[in-house]
C-alpha cells in the first residue's frame, strides 16, 4: 500500500512537469486539480493491476470460444482497456457484458470506441478491487502475475461455483487451471489459462 502510494506520487512529481510543458496550460487551481485527477487513476491503474496493453483481436475471439460464452451470461473484463473484450462478447455473442477500466485516457478511448462497435456492453470508469463479482458466469482479465495473485483471494470469495475466469497471458498461480491453451506465435496469441470457480 505504501509502496503503491510512493510510486505513484514518484509519477506524479516526474510526468505532472511535463504535462504543463507539453501543454501550455498556466499552474493554477484548476488545471492541477484536472492534471491530478487524470494522472493519479491513470498511474494507479499501472501500480494496481496491468498497464494498457491490448489483448490481440485473434486472442480475443480465441478467449471467447474457450469460455463457452452463451447468449445472456453475466461476463465481466476486469481492467477492460479499449472494451474489445466486453464489445466482442456482447455484440457477437448477446452476453450480457460489463468491463470496469480505472484509467480515465483508456475510459474515455473505450466510450469512443463503443460508438464504433455500436455495442450494448457497459464500461464503467471503476477499480474492479471494489466491484462485486458473485453473479459472473465468466469473468475475463489480462493482468500481471502479482496482481491475480492478490486477487485471488476476492474471487474465492465472490465467485459463484461454476464461475469460469479466463486469464490472458499469465496464470493464476495459486490456483490450478482445467486447461491451458498454449502459445501461438504464429497468430501472435499468448497463453490462455482456463479457470472453474470450485
Ligand atoms: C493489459 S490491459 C488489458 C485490456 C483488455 N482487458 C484487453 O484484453 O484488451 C489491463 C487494463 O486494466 C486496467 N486496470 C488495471 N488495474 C485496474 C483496476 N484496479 N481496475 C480497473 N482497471 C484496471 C488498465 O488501465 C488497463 O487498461
Amino acid at each position: 500500500m505504501i509502496k503503491d502510494a510512493i510510486l505513484i506520487a514518484g509519477g506524479v512529481l516526474i510526468l505532472m512537469p511535463l504535462f504543463y510543458v507539453m501543454s501550455n496550460a498556466p499552474f493554477n487551481l484548476y488545471t492541477l486539480t484536472a492534471y491530478m485527477a487524470l494522472l493519479i487513476p491513470t498511474l494507479a491503474a499501472l501500480v494496481n493491476g496491468a498497464p494498457f496493453v491490448p489483448t490481440p483481436m485473434g486472442a480475443v475471439e480465441k478467449m471467447l470460444k474457450v469460455s463457452k460464452i452463451k447468449k445472456g451470461d453475466k461476463v465481466y473484463d476486469i481492467g477492460c482497456g479499449d472494451g474489445r473484450v466486453v464489445y466482442l462478447a456482447a455484440n457477437k455473442h448477446e452476453a450480457n457484458a460489463t468491463g470496469f477500466e480505472l484509467s480515465p485516457f483508456v475510459f474515455i478511448f473505450a466510450k469512443i470506441r463503443q460508438l464504433l462497435w455500436r455495442s450494448k456492453a457497459k464500461i464503467q470508469f471503476a477499480n474492479f478491487k471494489h466491484k462485486n463479482l458473485s453473479d459472473a458466469d465468466i469473468i475475463f482479465c489480462y493482468l500481471l502475475p502479482e496482481t491475480l495473485l492478490k486477487l485471488e483471494p476476492k474471487l474465492s470469495k465472490e465467485l459463484k461455483p461454476g464461475a469460469r475466469i479466463i486469464s490472458y497471458a499469465f496464470p493464476i498461480a495459486s490456483w490450478e487451471e482445467v486447461k491451458k491453451h498454449p502459445r501461438d506465435a504464429k497468430q501472435n496469441i499468448a497463453p490462455i489459462w482456463e479457470y472453474v470457480k470450485q
